[in-house]
């Protein structure tokens, strides 16, 4: 132990892994448990520092903050419109949650934040939002808005072009983090549910919550 009493840096080092172990370990446990089918939100990266302020354009072409969605709690899926599967069944799955809620529906807000700012402009935003549910919020804006969002949402993403070693022009898919998070009303971090939960298990973890 003599190295780590005159080496404070080291400590600094242990500390920082056993942080990043702690924030995976508590995705993969989440995950597990999922998969053992006992259902709901993992509230094992609880307190975990995901979320916070973000600056955005919504489907009208407005700038919104975090701020404009305080006292609502939030459900935040990121993705982009030419996903092909995933993110089309997920926003469905959400917009089914959210109606379960029943009259508590009101108090949640459903959120979906394109990573894919370039092909997905405002206008796109609201067709698109639109075919899923009447109150799903579209999020886009320039690049450095959309990847500071991801960021604080620890959501990664990037652009793969289609054609195998080919350009990325306009023919690329974008590979990215598919959870779907529960922030609070103040968009503190509650919980995440990850991809191919039911509505009725979102729901239910919603419910806990409100
Ligand atoms: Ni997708």
């Amino acid at each position: 132990m003599d190295q780590f009493r005159r080496n404070p840096v080291l400590w600094l080092i242990v500390l920082g892994a056993i942080l990043v172990y702690s924030v995976l370990e508590g995705g993969l446990l989440g995950e597990k448990k999922d998969e053992q089918g006992m259902g709901g939100p993992s509230t094992l990266v609880a307190g975990v520092d995901i979320g916070g302020p973000f600056e955005l354009v919504d489907q009208t072409g407005k700038t919104v903050t975090n701020a404009d969605f305080a006292g609502k709690m939030m459900l935040v899926y990121f993705g982009f419109t030419y996903c092909p599967d995933i993110c089309p069944a997920e926003l469905l799955i959400m917009g089914q949650a959210v109606d379960l809620l029943g009259d508590k529906a009101a108090d949640v807000v459903p959120i979906f934040i394109t990573v894919d700012p370039k092909r997905d402009p405002p206008d796109k935003m609201k067709d698109y939002v639109a075919a899923f549910h009447p109150r799903l919020v579209g999020l886009t804006g320039n690049e450095a808005q959309v990847s500071a969002a991801a960021k604080a949402y620890r959501v990664f993403y990037r652009y793969v072009p289609e054609k195998e070693g080919g350009e990325l022009g306009d023919d690329y898919r974008v590979d990215h983090t598919g959870y779907i998070y529960l922030m609070d009303r103040s968009g503190l971090y509650v919980a995440h549910f990850v991809h191919g939960q039911s509505a009725e298990i979102i729901a239910a973890g919603i419910k806990k919550h409100l």
